[in-house]
């Protein structure tokens, strides 16, 4: 057998090993109170425009794509989710300090601002998470509100 074929099929081995390592996914049963939109206001489009462009990376229910089934994807998405909800999780946004509660939105308004949120690795795969200028203008406006009825909290 050639050194090549060798190494292919050792290749192959580890590829069909690795398919039994399967991250947790994120995907919680229960309804999480804590939800920003069970404890803030906002209007339905703007809830439909931040679960649709954000939920799958900053909330505690990813809407799983196919190839999520396969190693490494798998591994590679459920990294990119825990980064994400360890600096912002939509579905536990009402735990948080008003301190930290105005803070997150501010970077909110900020990565929506910069075009770094949603991640381009997504937007690619997920077209419709992709904002516009007017979509982008209607999620900084509901932050910025947002935190004129957070700040008074703030201690
Ligand atoms: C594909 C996954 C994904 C999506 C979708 C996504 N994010 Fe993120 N987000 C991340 C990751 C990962 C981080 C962690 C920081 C990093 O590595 O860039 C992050 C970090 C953040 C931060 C922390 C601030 C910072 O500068 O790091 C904010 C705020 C944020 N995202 C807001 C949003 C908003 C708002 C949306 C929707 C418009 C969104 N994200 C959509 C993955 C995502």
């Amino acid at each position: 057998m050639s050194i090549t074929k060798k190494i292919l099929i050792a290749l192959l081995g580890v590829l069909i090993i690795i398919q039994f390592i399967k991250p947790a996914k994120n995907q919680s049963s229960a309804p999480s109170p804590n939800d920003i939109f069970a404890n803030f206001q906002a209007s339905d489009s703007t809830k439909q425009l931040i679960r649709t462009s954000c939920y799958d990376c900053h909330s505690n229910n990813t809407v799983y794509p196919w190839y999520a089934e396969i190693q490494p994807v798998a591994w590679w998405l459920a990294d990119h989710v825990n980064k994400a909800k360890s600096e912002l999780n939509f579905s536990e946004f009402a735990s948080y300090t008003p301190k930290k509660a105005d803070h997150k939105l501010e970077e909110v308004i900020e990565v929506i601002q910069e075009g770094e949120m949603p991640l381009k690795s997504y937007t690619l795969i997920h077209g419709n998470a992709k904002l516009s200028e007017a979509q982008k203008t209607e999620i900084i406006t509901w932050a910025k509100e947002l935190r004129n009825q957070i700040k008074p909290n703030i201690k």
